[in-house]
């Protein structure tokens, strides 16, 4: 049985380890932070409930003691502020982008072979920042934004079709922003069913574009951003690899020449699996959403270059 690490125990990250947890694949989540005593009591306060919900899974804290994350067959990196009401996610960059590089430094002394599974943002630039300044292979390291974002658009989709999110399949590709994100009404199906036959062409922008902002709603409501969703995306692409699932769904992965693009971290649909990144899936977009893809990637190859002057 598999030993995962989640660094950060804010609101995120101990959403996904008690999501983690919860599953009950796992023999061991380490949750670690740097605030003394955190992610210990996180911790402990998670294992309170195993008698409750009986899973067997054991979950320790840690305060900054990376060996005792050693050996962990997969990380979640959810370190880093969280943006704030009227911020984007690229405004974090600055912050974020020290802190990321640090954490992934640490974790990669005491798991070299660990999938690493990114959370924080702005999520497409740093999970370049660890594939590129780290030179992982782009089979270990992948950003949950396009599930995330498929989760919501699959919500925002129920919504008007009265049906139930699971009977939906639905892709979000492109970046992780409110403005790069790209939902895909024609790869989005109700059982197999496109949904463009149940909606009108108005009412599709709209859920579009309340997916789009989805994270940005949640903010202004709770004065931070999200964490129930993030926290269960992270942990359903931790246990598509740990459980060699072969899932197919979108996530934040680097590029090598599919959809003719190269040197970028950006969303798309890929299959999941104990390799980590097992494929990527080319979809045979349409004109206008090539273009929106090209865009996309121009904004975040922007926030990379960004990157590129900081560390
Ligand atoms: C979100 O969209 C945290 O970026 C994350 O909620």
């Amino acid at each position: 049985m598999a030993k995962v690490t989640v660094v950060g125990a804010g609101a995120v990250g101990t959403t996904c380890a008690d999501a983690l947890a919860r599953k009950g694949f796992l023999k061991e989540v380490v949750l670690l932070d740097i605030k003394e005593g955190l992610a210990e009591g996180k911790a402990m306060d998670i294992m309170q409930t195993s008698a409750l919900y009986g899973f067997n899974t054991i979950v320790t804290g840690s305060t900054s003691d990376y060996s005792k994350t050693a050996g962990s067959d997969v990380v979640v990196i959810t370190s880093g502020l969280p943006r704030k009401p009227g911020m984007t996610r690229e405004e974090l960059i600055s912050v974020n982008a020290g802190i990321v590089k640090t954490v992934t430094e640490n974790i990669l002394m005491h798991s070299p072979k660990a999938f690493i599974v990114m959370i924080s943002n702005p999520l497409d630039t740093m999970t370049y920042l660890a594939y590129t300044h780290f030179k992982l292979p782009r089979n270990r390291i992948i950003g949950m934004g396009g599930l995330l974002d498929s989760s919501r658009f699959k919500y925002n989709l129920s919504q008007t079709l009265g049906c139930s999110p699971n009977d939906l399949h639905a892709n979000v590709i492109g970046g992780h922003g409110d403005t790069t994100m790209i939902p895909l009404p024609r790869f989005s199906t109700l059982n197999g069913i496109p949904v463009t036959r149940f909606i009108s062409e108005d009412k599709m922008k709209e859920i579009v574009s309340a997916t789009m902002v989805g994270g940005a709603t949640l903010t202004k409501l709770l004065g931070t951003s999200a964490w129930y969703a993030p926290g269960a995306a992270a942990a359903t692409v931790v246990e598509a690899i740990v459980l060699d699932q072969k899932k197919t769904f979108p996530c934040c992965v680097a590029l090598k020449g599919e959809y003719g693009m190269n040197d970028i971290c950006i969303g798309v649909p890929v299959t999941l699996g104990k390799k980590g990144v097992e494929k990527i899936v080319t979809l045979r977009l349409s004109n206008d959403e090539k273009e929106a893809l090209q865009k996309s990637a121009d904004a975040v190859r922007n926030m990379n270059d960004v990157l590129k002057t900081m560390v």
